[in-house]
């Protein structure tokens, strides 16, 4: 089979399409949730310092190991990483990247049949006149399998497949005529969207369609800056987490985008762009539409009691009923603004989470876009189906900590340090500025080789053994008892019921997800032999 190199077509759509991977349901539903979660105020400067210390400088190792990949003929995390260093570990490594791709797809692609679906109820009207138990309820009517709301059985199923459909038939058309050309058509719509919801919400009045606050108050909650949470890992811990989701950072998906990159082409600006894009979507746009309306309608201690058990949910069970206060028609038309907006910028990330399974296929088999889209379309759907059969059960949530976060993080730990320290901070200085349109500060050489590691590490090994009520005091001598949420506690189910029947579910979800690993890595062993199997044999062919 003749295996054609893609490339961008053209700069803008480059930069649409890294700025459409990382501007997702992260900006506009987890987002707002966090901040919320983290008291406002108090988590924007940790966001804003780990977006300069951890995101900025990983933004530039992924985008300039990818296009050195590239440039070697590699799309995908595992190759990309052992070119690095030819060491074998960090091609088992890369594995890292394909896993959390691949397992994070699997339940994007079923929240975004959420939002397609919320969006076709909002146009049709039926959230019009449902009281705010009622919108709540309607939620759990979706995820329950045995209930329709659309009136044809097995609805929510019948969504996801729809979605998983659309990805592969735009990822089956290739980079420059599939990814780019829905980036150029969707981040534009987004944009629009977004810039009406933010005029409503910054318009909210006391006193008018039942608000108690102004929509100012929301945004003076988040944009009152509040020192203390400074000395607070666990702000620091979300707000780095925050920062990795958004940017679509240790995922794979910028090694595999920045691989198709031309040897010629600047990397500097063009990353700088998309990862300011994506701030701007995330702290303007889309810190200016649930904070602001949910603090309107709600006040602030009761939308911070609703963020506690709110997870990506919170937006389906509140907004609609929100947008209901502002009469049939505008509701109708914030319905379709706010879940179409969540749809455009969903279907651009769930391509780029989905697009180094598919890269790693046609480099290592050469195999046909086609052939690999459906291939990885098949593979969400095994993988996301005990996500949607046991959602209840805690699986979806299993599959976001640990792919979502936990497994992330440590990727991009590992980049930073493979970057800087095996493979060293001047070779990869001279990858970032290649053919530099703008001057990136010597400054973040420094930040690469000492502040970022150091950050990642010391905040993974805080989350790893995040101690009971947040006490850090070393000195006490008093043990060092674990809180609920530390990731080692975690794994051990500590604080759970040991009869909960949904450990069983959360045990099995673990299996799955090592089984997924094991067997990206018995891939990475086949393909490998396979490559190289094929260059001995080209070699000779050429000698003969
Ligand atoms: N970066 C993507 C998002 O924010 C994954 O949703």
């Amino acid at each position: 089979m003749e295996h054609k190199k893609e490339n961008w077509g053209s700069r803008i759509g480059l930069i649409l399409a890294m700025a459409g991977s990382a501007v997702g349901i992260g900006n506009f539903l987890r987002f707002p949730i966090q901040a919320i979660q983290n008291g406002g105020g108090t988590f924007i400067i940790p966001y804003i310092i780990s977006f300069v210390l951890l995101g900025l400088p990983l933004v530039m190792v992924e985008w300039s190991t990818g296009k050195f990949g590239g440039l070697h003929g590699h799309h995908s995390s595992p190759m990309i990483m052992q070119r690095l260093n030819h060491h074998k570990i960090w091609r088992y490594m890369g594995s890292l990247g394909l896993f959390s791709s691949i397992v994070i797809c699997s339940y994007y692609c079923y929240i975004e049949s959420w939002i397609l679906s919320y969006t076709i109820h909002s146009v049709i009207g039926t959230f019009q006149g449902m009281t705010e138990a009622e919108t709540s309820a309607f939620f759990n009517a979706y995820l329950d399998l045995n209930t329709s709301t659309f009136g044809f059985p097995y609805d929510t199923f019948v969504c996801f497949i729809f979605c998983l459909v659309l990805n592969v038939l735009i990822l089956s058309n290739g980079i420059a005529n599939g990814i780019e050309r829905v980036a150029k058509f969707c981040m534009p719509m987004l944009l629009v969207f977004g810039l009406f919801l933010v005029y409503k919400a910054y318009t909210i009045k006391a006193g008018e369609d039942g608000a108690i606050c102004d929509g100012m108050t929301g945004i003076d909650f988040l944009w009152t800056p509040n020192f203390d949470s400074l000395a607070n890992p666990k702000v620091w811990l979300a707000a780095a987490g925050q920062v990795f989701f958004t940017l679509s950072l240790g995922m794979g998906a910028i090694h595999t985008y920045a691989s198709y990159l031309k040897r010629e082409e600047d990397i500097a600006l063009s990353s700088m762009t998309a990862a300011f894009t994506n701030e701007f979507t995330e702290i303007i746009i889309g810190s200016t539409i649930i904070i602001p309306i949910a603090i309107g309608y709600y006040g602030i201690d009761r939308v911070v009691e609703l963020s506690q058990n709110g997870g990506f949910g919170l937006g389906f069970r509140t907004m609609p009923y929100l947008f209901g206060q502002w009469g049939p028609v505008l509701s109708a038309l914030a319905g379709l603004a706010f879940f179409g907006l969540l749809f455009f910028a969903a279907i651009t990330s769930s391509l780029s989470i989905s697009q180094p399974f598919v890269a790693f296929l046609s480099e290592s088999y050469e195999w046909s876009q086609k052939r690999t889209s459906l291939f990885v379309g098949v593979l969400l759907f095994i993988i996301g189906l005990p996500a949607i059969l046991f959602f209840n059960n805690g699986v979806f949530d299993e599959y976001d900590f640990w792919a979502g976060t936990v497994a992330l993080f440590f990727f991009g730990m590992m980049e930073v340090i493979v970057f800087s320290w095996v493979m060293g901070v001047e070779k990869g200085w001279k990858l970032i500025n290649h053919q530099a349109d703008i001057r990136i500060p010597t400054f973040f050489k420094f930040v690469l080789k000492y502040i970022t590691p150091t950050m990642l590490i010391t905040i993974f090994l805080a989350a790893l053994f995040k101690p009971k009520n947040d006490d850090w005091s070393l000195l006490s001598f008093k043990g060092w008892p674990l809180d609920d949420s530390a990731v080692v506690a975690e794994l051990m189910h500590q604080g759970m019921d040991p009869n909960n029947p949904n450990i069983a579910y959360i045990n099995g979800a673990r299996i799955f997800m090592v089984l997924i690993l094991a067997l990206i890595c018995g891939l990475i062993w086949h393909a490998s032999r396979t490559r190289e199997q094929r260059i001995l044999k080209q070699r000779k062919e050429a000698q003969q």
